[in-house]
Order: C-alpha cells, then structure tokens, then sequence
C-alpha cells in the first residue's frame, strides 16, 4: 500500500480522495447522456466492467467494478476500445465549472487500447492498437470500455509499450501546442516549420536556433515533452525543477536546470536582460508564474496552461504577448508526434503504474504535484 501524500494540493481535496461507496448501477445510466442498451446488446462483451466513478456532487471518487459499458449508440460514431492504460492529469478533477459533466463521470482523459469495432470512413480498423486524448466534455477513460473519436485517435508508435502509450497524448499535444502553436518558438506554426519526420525518414528540427526558452516546472508530464520538443527545434531551453530531476532533465537534452526551492527566477536573472527568454512556458502556476514574468524579454511571450493564469500586478511589460489555452485534441497532430517517438527522438515518461483498485493512491500521487511525468492507471495485463 502506498500512502497518501501529506502535501494534497489545491488540485484535489482531501474529500476527493476519500472512497465512497459504489454508486448504484441505475443511477449510474445517467452519466452515459443515454438510455441506449449498453454495446453488449451487439458485441460479445461482459455485461459490466470495471470503472473509476467521479461524483461530481460530492466531490469524490469511487471504483465500480460493475459499471455499464458505454451505449450501443456511442460506437456508430466513436471507436469503442478495450483500455490497456489511462492517464491523471493534476488538477482534472476541478474542471466541472467548465465543462457539463452529469453527476457520475468517468475521469482520465489519455488512453491507449485495441479498436473493437468498425467506424463508417474512419481510418483505422479492429484489432489496432491506438491512442489519444479525449476531450473532457467527453465520459473519460478510467474503465476497461471506452469511446474516442476517430479525430481524436493515432496508431501507437511502433515499439511503445501500451503503458508508454497512455503517457504521451495530453502532455505531447499540450506541449507542442504551446511551444509552436501559441508561442510560435520557430516564427510559424506551419507544418514545414516545426519539427519533423520527413518522407524519406530523415528528422527535421533546429527551427528555433538562437531562441532561448524557459519552462516553469520543466519535470511534469507537460514540461518534459516541452523539453525534448524545443531542443528538437534547436532552442536553447532552461528549465525549473528541484534537483532529484536534474539528471534525467539533462539526459532529455536540458541546457540548464534552474533549482526552484533553492533561487527565485527574479534573482536568478538579476536585472540581467541578456538572462531573459524570448518565450516563457508556465506548466508550475501560483508563486512560479508570478516569479517567472521576471524572466520574459521586453518583446517575449508569455503562454501558460495551468488554471489561475495572472498578469503581474501592476500590468506586463508593454512589448510581451501573453496566451493562456486549453490544448485541443488532435489525432493527426499526434500522428506527427509519434513520428519522432519511433526515431527515439521523443519519448513519455512514466512516474508510476497503479491497479484500478489503487486509484486513491494513483490520484494522491499526481496530487502532491512531485510526479516525474505521469501517474498510469493500467486495466489489462496483455501489451
Ligand atoms: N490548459 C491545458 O490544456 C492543460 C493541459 C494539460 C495540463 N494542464 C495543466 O498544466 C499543469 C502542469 O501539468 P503537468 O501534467 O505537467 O503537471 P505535473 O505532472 O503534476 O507536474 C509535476 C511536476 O511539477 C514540478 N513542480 C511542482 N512545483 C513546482 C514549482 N513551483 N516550480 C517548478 N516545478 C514544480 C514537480 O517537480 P519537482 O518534483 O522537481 O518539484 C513535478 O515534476 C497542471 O496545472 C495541469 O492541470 C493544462
């Protein structure tokens, strides 16, 4: 058994990881939008499955290990996959206000597993192993059943375990849509300006030679792909992180670790203007994203995902474009991205792998805001 970390952010309260009892299956139809049959009326599937349960009124979560499967009707439109992995983002279970979730919804949006079924002109077929991210106005994936959009999906990269797979699309296509999308680190998001493989198999990068980058918490999910991303394109990129990271963000190809428990970014850059970055990328928020405005050039970006998004007091340096966004999912974005994954150029990183019947320890875990990459929730064995 894993302990809870004493240290349980804003992201999640402690009432949310208490368990409380299986909700009950009638009421548990609900959260489906449907009164559909579940896909077992047209598949040889269980009748039920097992499904982490976020009661939106309580505020807690809850494993079901008899939940239904998604409607019939879902997978005329959607692929219904069997789940091998999921993933946490920190902070998801705070995202009510702003999407319409009914009272029992299905949390954890990455997913990777095998197509069980044919989707009228989509691209891919049963028995392919695919990945992606669903967006979260969607039920999400932390059950052995699930649908995803076809725009929504790409083929796991060839030679990625399954667990590796779950890991990558939030935190890739966050990443790479801050870096070249709203912080335009190479001039343009065009896809002949940002980094990739070519048709003859060769890597294309070094868009961004001569831009400096700073990323602000450079050791979760969403930094470390930023990391591997901007040194793709060429630029030079610093980072925050404690220093249990240091050595694996400099194997990821880190130019400079910045010790955030140890220096604040306006000390470390000390007035220095030749210090400061043409491009800031916020993924740490609260005291760092207010710190981190020290060390945005006059003429710089400021882009940040994390909820609670400020300007600094007193307004931003007149010159510096500032962006706060919500990443889109996209499949074929993705496809471009596993690209680099299967040249080994680009990889996920796994902090740890938990059961479904683990999950308070798997939430507390990305809550405690110390996870090196993401926190998996694995439901098959199989690869
Ligand atoms: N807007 C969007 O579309 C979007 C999409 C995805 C994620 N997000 C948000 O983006 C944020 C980052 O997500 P994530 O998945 O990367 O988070 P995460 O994996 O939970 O980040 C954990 C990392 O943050 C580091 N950290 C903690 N406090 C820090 C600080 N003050 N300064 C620097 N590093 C610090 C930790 O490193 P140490 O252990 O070394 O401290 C740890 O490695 C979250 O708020 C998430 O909700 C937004």
């Amino acid at each position: 058994m894993h302990n809870l970390p004493s240290l349980v952010t804003t992201s999640i309260t402690s009432s949310l990881l208490k368990a409380s009892a299986a909700p009950n299956t009638k009421s548990l139809l609900d959260y489906y939008h449907s009164s559909t049959p579940p896909t077992t009326a047209i598949m040889s599937l269980p009748e039920t499955q097992k499904a982490i349960i976020f009661n939106t009124t309580t505020n807690t979560l809850s494993y079901d290990p008899s939940a239904p499967l998604p409607p019939a009707s879902a997978s005329e439109t959607e692929y219904l996959i069997q789940v091998h992995s999921t993933a946490i983002t920190n902070g998801e279970l705070t995202w009510a206000p702003f999407v319409n979730w009914p009272e029992y919804h299905v949390p954890c949006y990455d997913v990777s597993g095998t197509i069980l079924n044919r989707v009228a002109n989509s691209p891919f077929e049963p028995g392919q192993k695919v990945y992606g991210r669903v967006m979260a106005d969607h039920e999400g994936t932390a059950r052995q059943y699930t649908t995803i959009i076809p725009s929504e999906t790409a083929l796991v990269p060839k030679g990625l375990s399954m667990v590796e797979a779950a890991s990558i699309p939030m935190s890739a296509l966050t990443a790479w849509q801050a870096l070249f999308e709203q912080g335009l680190l190479t001039g343009s998001y065009d896809k002949g300006s940002v980094p990739r493989v070519d048709g003859e198999g060769q890597i294309i990068g070094g868009q961004a030679q001569g831009k400096r980058l700073l990323i602000l918490g450079a050791a979760g999910g969403v930094g470390l792909m930023a990391v591997q991303f901007a040194k793709l394109a060429g630029a030079y990129v610093a980072g925050t992180a404690s220093s249990k990271n240091t050595a694996y963000l400099k194997e990821l190809g880190i130019d400079e670790v910045i010790d955030y428990t140890q220096i604040s970014m306006q000390a470390w850059v000390a007035g220095d203007a030749a210090k400061k970055f043409d491009l800031v990328f916020d993924c740490a928020g609260r005291k760092s994203m207010l710190d981190g405005w020290h060390a945005v050039k006059d003429d710089g970006v400021y882009v940040s995902v994390v909820p609670g998004f400020k300007e600094p007091e007193g307004g931003k340096p007149a010159g510096v474009r500032t962006a706060w966004f919500v990443m889109v999912s996209r499949g074929e974005e993705l496809e471009r991205i596993s690209r680099l994954i299967e040249k080994g150029v680009v990889k996920g990183t796994v902090d740890s792998v938990w059961k479904i019947e683990e999950f308070e320890e798997a939430f507390g875990k990305t809550a405690g805001g110390h996870a090196r990459g993401k926190v998996i929730i694995k439901l098959a064995d199989e690869e």
